[in-house]
């Protein structure tokens, strides 16, 4: 159901004042000045992680040294952010589990499923994946000898059929925001007899995730962006319990051994999801990424995404009313949904435009071709943030100054 959106600052204010989550915006430490867009991409820095990482480095790393490897709980770490994360997944405890990035993570899980259906000979992707996940998908089907197959997203179910191993796509498209009905595409995945990988980079914290309940085979996401976890955040796995003892996915190490300190010759796999893990994780991120979960206490999904919802309609509303005069298109799903928490702006100048508004304190990223794209999360986003968005885009506009040289050169990172 779409909400009553504000038509003046002043109802931005009022739905503000009335919002549940306005307090959780208390969570994070955001520049003055600032309306950031971009949590989908890189989440503030919430507060609490600058104090954990204090004591994780004066206390147990610098005064109790390799003991806190028992004593700190460095040891089941992986584990335990994975159940914590698992719920903001919809998956019971003990089927996910923290570590490595998401493109190692996409890796294991790929040949791990693939080598759940060595009878067939199809890895099934989408054209419009995360440049990652169409590189790992060809990497692992070239290893283990499938032919990689592309559908459109429309066309994704129809085009399942008995040849097919894995299909392997993302929740919501990082460029479109459009998302998939996990429950629908899994059922015809598993009608066909095949495989179901999720990618939830810009799933996990920003719309709801049943994963337990899609029975969804295996699943990876990232830790630095709606989970906020900082710059190279652990990313995470999830398998499916009922693929825990058969599922061999190809980076055997150390810490997927079922008894890593036997220091064994051979390889046996621990039981359970631990068996995802391949060595040492790195406390320190670890340590950022648990304290940053905090944020989502008490969180309540449902709140969440009718929030997220309400910002991406008064957004989409504001930039046709405001912005399509100056040329600007919205590239998002209107119906709520195949949408995610996200909306980009297509204009030829999209590159400029962002920069330009970066330097009036509106942070979004560009996307290739002439995408601008703004994320909404909505734990520490108001209703007057999009509506003075809109102000400075329009300025920005207004003004042409996104047509100015400085803003047209590109950096490493856009
Ligand atoms: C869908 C998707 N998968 C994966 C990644 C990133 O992978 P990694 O964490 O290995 O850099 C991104 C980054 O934006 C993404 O959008």
């Amino acid at each position: 159901m779409t909400a009553v959106l504000p038509t003046s600052r002043a109802e931005a204010a009022a739905l503000d004042a009335a919002d549940p989550l306005a307090p959780y915006r208390d969570r994070f430490e955001l520049p003055d000045g600032v309306i950031y867009l971009d949590g989908n991409s890189l989440g503030p820095l919430p507060r609490g992680v600058r104090e954990r990482l204090a004591r994780v480095i004066d206390h147990e790393w610098g005064h109790d040294l390799i003991q806190s490897w028992n004593t700190a709980g460095w040891y089941e770490m992986p584990r335990r952010l994975g159940d914590r994360i698992g719920r903001l997944v919809g998956a019971r405890p003990g089927t996910v589990v923290a570590g490595d990035s998401t493109s190692v993570q996409l890796f294991k899980v790929l040949v791990g499923a693939a080598r759940l259906r060595p009878d067939r000979r199809v890895l099934l992707t989408e054209p419009g994946n995360f440049p990652t996940d169409s590189y790992v998908a060809g990497s692992v089907a070239r290893l283990v000898g499938l032919d990689l197959r592309w559908a459109e997203p429309e066309e994704l179910v129809d085009a399942v059929d008995d040849d097919v191993a894995v299909v392997a796509v993302s929740h919501v498209d990082y460029r479109t925001g459009r998302m998939h009905d996990g429950a629908a595409v899994t059922a015809a995945v598993h009608e066909a007899g095949g495989v179901m990988s999720w990618d939830l980079a810009h799933s996990a914290g920003a719309v709801p995730v049943a994963l337990d309940d899609w029975n969804a085979d295996v699943a990876v996401g990232c830790g630095y962006k709606y989970l906020n976890g900082g710059p190279g955040a652990p990313a995470f796995t999830y398998v499916n319990r009922r693929w825990h003892d058969t599922i061999d996915q190809p980076l055997a190490g150390w810490w997927g051994h079922a008894d890593p300190f036997a220091l064994e010759r051979d390889f046996r796999p621990a039981p359970g999801i631990a068996r995802m893990q391949v060595g040492t994780p790195p406390v320190l991120a670890m340590s950022a990424l648990d304290a940053a979960l905090d944020a989502y206490d008490g969180v309540d999904m449902v709140d969440l995404r009718a929030k997220s919802l309400a910002l991406t309609d008064l957004f989409v509303e504001l930039t046709e009313s405001r912005l399509r005069p100056y040329g600007v298109e919205v590239e998002v799903p209107r119906e709520h949904a195949l949408r995610g928490s996200q909306v980009c702006l297509r204009h030829p100048q999209a590159y400029g435009l962002v920069q330009a508004l970066i330097a009036r304190g509106v942070i979004g990223d560009y996307r290739e071709p002439d995408l601008g794209r703004f994320g909404f999360t909505p734990l520490y986003l108001r209703y007057v943030d999009v509506w003075d968005a809109l102000d400075r885009a329009v300025a920005v506009l207004d003004a042409g100054e996104y047509l100015s040289p400085e803003y047209q050169v590109r950096a490493a990172v856009t």
